[in-house]
């Protein structure tokens, strides 16, 4: 692990054997300020989206970035806002990948169409304000096309590894993962997300594709025709579009 020998680790960075869940630790570390980065190599039960255990193999980057001056109500702005942060720091580490990197509403980070990385962001309250922390799961250097991999996984999971000469080193990743993080952080507390709106029409994977959504329990089908100044996906039905804020896309395709 070249380059991160614990002499020069920086001030922001909480470095853990093993945990449980590095959100988990964030969220209950309270300690823990604006800025500061919980990273671990071995997460023993990794969270993912809509409550479902997310498995990393090794190799995957798992840590997880509190933000302390946010409002809740930005909160949802704030996953597709995470998102940009994290093609923008693979793009600086990684130039030859920055045509191939979309953001797939509303959590995922994809090269060309396959998961390069997925983001849980969590908030609960402190006092007077929210703590959000925001956890990145990123394939840096695992190998998807490994034997014995469940094949779904292999089919839509993509990392750094498979798709470029060099890989970045973990040390590398975090500190550029933190700067942007912070930046759009305070673009969406200054201006909410509809300051970044031009950024995330740019990457909007599933623009123009027919689409499904799961919406509490239910589902619904349609083409997706963008995303709004409020960060939602604006789905076209037979006689109407309608704004989501949330929901799992289950089904896409050209
Ligand atoms: C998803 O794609 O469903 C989101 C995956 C988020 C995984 C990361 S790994 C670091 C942080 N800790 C967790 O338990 N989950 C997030």
């Amino acid at each position: 692990s070249a380059g991160f020998g614990s002499s020069c680790l920086p001030s922001w960075l909480h470095w853990v054997e093993s945990c449980s869940s590095t959100n988990t630790w964030a969220m209950q570390a309270d300690s823990l300020h604006h800025g500061e980065v919980v990273f671990t190599r071995q997460q023993t039960a990794g969270r993912g989206q809509h409550g479902r255990t997310w498995y990393a193999p090794p190799g995957v980057l798992t840590a997880s970035f509190v933000l302390d001056r946010l409002h809740s109500s930005q909160l949802p702005g704030l996953s597709l806002a995470a998102g940009l942060a994290v093609i923008y720091a693979v793009e600086d580490l990684l130039p030859d990948l920055s045509s191939k990197l979309w953001l797939k509403w509303s959590n995922d980070v994809l090269i060309e169409e396959r998961k390069l990385a997925g983001i849980l962001c969590e908030a609960a309250s402190r006092g007077s304000h929210t703590r959000v922390v925001v956890g990145i799961g990123l394939n840096r250097c695992a190998d998807f096309t490994q034997a014995g991999l469940d094949p779904d996984l292999v089919n839509s999971a993509v990392s750094l590894y498979q798709v470029s000469e060099s890989v970045p080193e973990e040390l590398a990743l975090l500190e550029r993962l933190r700067h942007y993080l912070l930046q759009v952080s305070d673009i969406c507390q200054r201006d909410g997300i509809a300051a970044l709106i031009s950024q995330l029409r740019d990457r909007d994977f599933l623009y123009g594709r027919p689409v499904t959504i799961e919406l509490a329990g239910e589902q619904l089908s349609g083409q997706a025709v963008g995303i709004d100044t409020s960060g939602r996906l604006l789905l076209q039905l037979q006689a109407e579009v309608k704004a989501l804020v949330s929901g799992r896309v289950v089904w896409w395709k050209d």
